[in-house]
């Protein structure tokens, strides 16, 4: 029997296995206007450690005994909607859960076989990529010959966001966690330079990988990183806010930017960045991502934990860093 995976608790810290609870899908009949759904990968993101708390964001925090909510990829298994015939892959917020109903609304159906592989549509061609595109893009706003610094830039909305600067003429710096993520960021993606936050000095690495100033920080951590990034800023800089995971598991205060006032002297711009704004734009990004993605110029690394009772374990080892490209679960 078909199982969704609820959430119970609020955790403290890192989410535990406890936190959450397996329960059955609800078997019943398809009405008229109504398919079936099998999810075949989840996508595992840091935001959902807020979506857990009471917290408000840009979505209400997911209630106790609800099911865990997710984004995801699944195919049409039954159907009484001519819009999903059997067969079709779909694509929207599926949460964690091995099956459930739908009238279509909210999802979209694609081509699984025009993708690199059907994870794709969470990856670069979907919420990870267009994070990437429309973060960069509109409020970064890269010129040519502009300074980029990333942080989280092994990850997969960092190593979109690397590939995607280096393709429109930036001199593009990433920092990442450990050696052979700084070697990827390094090698396979493109940077010009990479900081290892866990064995270097931030801010002295900064100030001779980024000797003229930073132009973009594409901020995914938060934290001292942001703090480091805060006093390197050339005139007229942006900030990208688009994450902060060196804070979810926070269970005091946020820590927040001390060096904030190098705003000022910097006329400099620090925006947040939600996108959901942009969801409606994605075949724009992903019109300007495919022939890069073809020209070998924008890869994607998936990292695939499977079963649906590992969510706990899959969203710790993202929180904890061990993931090593865009996080999913297979179902
Ligand atoms: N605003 C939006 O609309 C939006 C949408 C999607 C994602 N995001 C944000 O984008 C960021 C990246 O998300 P993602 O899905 O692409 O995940 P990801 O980068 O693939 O995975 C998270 C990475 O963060 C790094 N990390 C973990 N703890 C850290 C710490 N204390 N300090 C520095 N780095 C740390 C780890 O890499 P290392 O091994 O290098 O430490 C880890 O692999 C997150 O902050 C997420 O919330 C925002």
């Amino acid at each position: 029997m078909p199982q969704a995976l609820h959430l119970v608790a609020r955790p403290e810290g890192e989410p535990k296995d406890s936190d959450f609870e397996l329960r059955p899908v609800e078997a019943r009949e398809l009405v008229d206007g109504e398919a079936r759904i099998a999810v075949r990968y989840a996508s595992v993101d840091p935001a959902m450690r807020i979506w857990m708390t009471e917290q408000k964001s840009y979505w209400p925090p997911i209630g106790l005994g609800e099911v865990m909510r997710a984004g995801g990829i699944g195919e049409v298994i039954e159907s009484k909607n001519p819009k999903l015939p059997v067969g079709a892959w779909v694509g929207g917020m599926t949460g964690i859960t091995e099956e459930f109903i739908t009238n279509g609304k909210g999802y979209r159906v694609f081509d699984a076989r025009a993708l690199p592989d059907p994870t794709w549509a969470l990856h670069v061609f979907g919420a990870t990529g267009f994070t990437a595109y429309f973060g960069l893009k509109e409020i970064g706003e890269p010129k040519a010959g502009e300074t980029v610094v990333v942080s989280a830039a092994a990850g997969a909305v960092g190593s979109t966001v690397v590939q995607l600067a280096k393709a429109w003429g930036c001199r593009v710096i990433g920092i990442a966690g450990g050696a052979e993520k700084c070697a990827y960021v390094k090698d396979e993606l493109g940077a010009d330079e990479v900081i290892d936050y866990k064995n270097e000095k931030v801010g002295k690495r900064l100030f001779e990988t980024c000797p003229d100033g930073i132009d973009v920080y594409f901020d995914n951590v938060g934290g001292e990183i942001l703090d480091s990034v805060l006093k390197r800023l050339k005139l007229r800089a942006r900030i990208v806010v688009c994450g902060g995971i060196s804070q979810y598991n926070a269970t005091g205060e946020v820590r927040g930017p001390a060096n904030y006032l190098s705003l000022i002297s910097a006329r400099a711009r620090m925006e947040g960045f939600v996108v959901i704004d942009y969801l409606h734009r994605g075949d724009e990004a992903i019109a300007a991502m495919a022939p890069l993605v073809a020209a070998g110029q924008l890869k994607g690394k998936v990292d695939v934990m499977e079963g649906i009772a590992n969510f706990p374990a899959t969203l710790r080892h993202l929180l904890a860093g061990k993931n090593f490209g865009k996080q999913v679960l297979k179902l």
